[in-house]
């Protein structure tokens, strides 16, 4: 009889990490044989300059390029069909993604389109992507998302208001070019919201029943370099070395996360994003400290590791305070770092609260979060966040 196998994986892109890397991405275009490059980003970028700045070194390089310039924050399922359809007609043989998450997340969705030939949304859920698409290079501008090594891509179904989770192998990117130089044109808000998502991604997949030895390593290491560079970076925008440890952070949360899965925090902000379209960081960072209070009790030694790292000594508290204290612990990190807790104040009801919880039971994050949840539980969690 064939029984649960305690049996772990570890998937990760090839990595190029350091100031400068942007540099490679001609000779790395070429070591792909690609034809004619597909460049998915966004205004942001293109006003900020760093399209310009790849087009140059492609060019340099001998590359033909096709660009689609339109993703929104919070990619929507109409804009990866959009692009997808942009790249077909093109005759594009390789991807590259240029910005934050929703870029990159709009570029997996049109290698899995393009490669398939279906809807983006036929591919929610867990390891429903057939056929992979072609070589994908993520340039990422923002330390948090981590799309550039995982192994997921979050997508705005723009007709039920809720963001899909698309989790295959096959949209582990084939390179990560990481160069913290290009996160400098990050305001402040976008530092502390995508740094925040970074912590989430690290503190979710260490406790998440998929978490291994290997994801743990990194998850923890993450926690600890986030705890330590964030408030540091928040003040000294345009300090680079400050800017490479977060990205080496998001990088080591990333590794955890897409290999661990995440846990209810991500469940529940997917359903917040997709009824607000606030932005993701923003939605895990209101719910972090109430989903703690609740999941504690699975796994209180993983907690207690956290709030250690968040300087409470947890030997000196009783264990039923511990909870609390871990909560605190982060409660108080976000308020160092200026954030305004409340979902009332960003427009959220309680007669939102059924709907929003109901979705977030539906979404496959919820699977490896370490505690069972009810939809009573997840709807109690999201009134303490109000
Ligand atoms: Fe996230």
């Amino acid at each position: 009889m064939l029984t649960e196998l305690n049996i772990r994986k570890f998937l990760a892109p090839e990595i190029i990490f350091g100031d400068g890397a942007i540099e490679l991405l001609g000779r790395y275009v070429r070591n792909y044989g690609a034809g004619r490059v597909f460049i998915v980003t966004d205004q942001g970028l293109v006003q900020a300059g760093l399209l310009e700045r790849a087009q140059t070194i492609l060019a340099a390089a001998g590359v033909d390029l096709v660009v689609y310039d339109k993703v929104s924050p919070n990619p929507r399922d109409y804009e990866v069909m959009e692009a997808a359809e942009l790249y077909h007609q093109s005759h594009c043989d390789i991807i590259i993604a240029l910005g934050g998450g929703s870029p990159m997340d709009c570029a997996k969705g049109v290698s899995i389109v393009s490669a398939n030939n279906n809807h983006i949304l036929t591919f929610k859920g867990v390891d429903n992507v057939e056929i992979p698409g072609p070589p994908l290079i993520c340039l990422p501008t923002t330390s948090g998302t981590s799309a550039d090594v995982s192994q997921f891509a979050i997508i705005n179904n723009t007709e039920e208001r809720v963001k899909v989770a698309i989790i295959s192998k096959t949209m582990v990117p084939d390179l990560a070019l990481l160069d913290p130089g290009l996160t400098l044109t990050m305001n402040r808000d976008l530092t502390l919201c995508t740094g925040m998502d970074a912590l989430v991604h690290a503190i979710e997949a260490y406790v998440s029943s998929a978490s291994s030895q290997l994801t743990d390593l990194h998850a923890l290491e993450a926690i600890r370099l986030i705890q330590r560079s964030l408030p540091k970076v928040l003040d000294n925008l345009n300090d680079v070395e400050l800017r490479e440890q977060m990205m080496l952070a998001s990088l080591e949360a990333g590794l955890a996360f897409s290999n661990a899965s995440l846990g209810a925090v991500h469940a529940m902000a997917h359903s917040l994003g997709g009824l607000l379209d606030l932005p993701h960081g923003e939605c895990n960072t209101l719910l972090l400290d109430a989903v703690i209070k609740r999941n504690y009790e699975a796994v209180p030694e993983r907690y207690d590791r956290i709030g250690e790292i968040f300087g409470v000594q947890m030997q000196g508290i009783a264990p039923e305070r511990r909870a609390q204290a871990v909560a605190e612990a982060v409660l108080s990190f976000k308020r160092q770092l200026g954030f305004e807790s409340g979902l009332d104040k960003r427009g959220v009801r309680l007669d939102d609260i059924t709907l929003l919880a109901q979705k977030a039971l539906a979404d496959p994050c919820m699977v490896t979060n370490p505690r069972r949840f009810e939809l009573a539980d997840i709807e109690a969690i999201f009134k303490e966040a109000l």
